[in-house]
């Protein structure tokens, strides 16, 4: 009898972000129960969870999907995919905020009025905060609708916004 193969789910996409993920399975052995640490690592990267990872983590995982969405909506630590139309997520972790992290999420609060896990009232834009984006080596960083981007200034962060407010 052939051994049985097993199946690997394609990772959504090249973000450098989803290879912690899936160290974050592969240490706890991509069963069930690293749901949550699983879930964990996704929100410290993107900042939220949104559809697409959570689809991933269950297929990895072999975990329901309707399992994956009731732990991602029950824990109030965990955040789903804010209602913006454009998402700036600051990272906070160590080496990111040693090179100036908090005076670019300062920026952005003050600009667009709004705190880490908020949306603009107009839906324009929502901020959140990641724990470590898997890109050190640029920090500080931050992520503007899905783009990494790195050696920002609070400048640039408050420019890029900006653009989205006035659109
Ligand atoms: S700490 Fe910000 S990318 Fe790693």
């Amino acid at each position: 009898m052939r051994a049985s193969s097993v199946k690997t789910v394609a990772v959504p996409s090249d973000d450098k972000r989803w290879r912690l993920v899936n160290a974050t399975m592969r240490r706890h052995g991509s069963e069930p129960d690293a749901l949550i640490e699983t879930l964990h690592t996704v929100q410290e990267a993107f900042g939220y969870l949104d559809d697409t990872a959570l689809r991933y983590v269950a297929s990895n995982l072999k975990a329901p999907l309707s399992r994956v969405y009731g732990v991602a909506t029950f824990y109030n630590f965990f955040t789903l995919k804010p209602q913006g139309e454009h998402n700036c997520v600051v990272c906070l972790g160590t080496a990111c905020y040693i090179k100036g992290a908090p005076q670019i999420l300062e920026s952005v609060e003050n600009l667009a009025h709004i705190m880490p896990g908020e949306t603009t009232p107009d839906k324009k834009v929502s901020l959140l905060i990641a724990r470590c984006l898997g890109t050190c080596g640029l920090a500080p960083a931050a992520v503007f609708d899905g783009e990494v981007a790195g050696k920002l200034t609070a400048d640039d962060a408050v420019h890029k916004v900006q653009e989205w407010m006035k659109s």
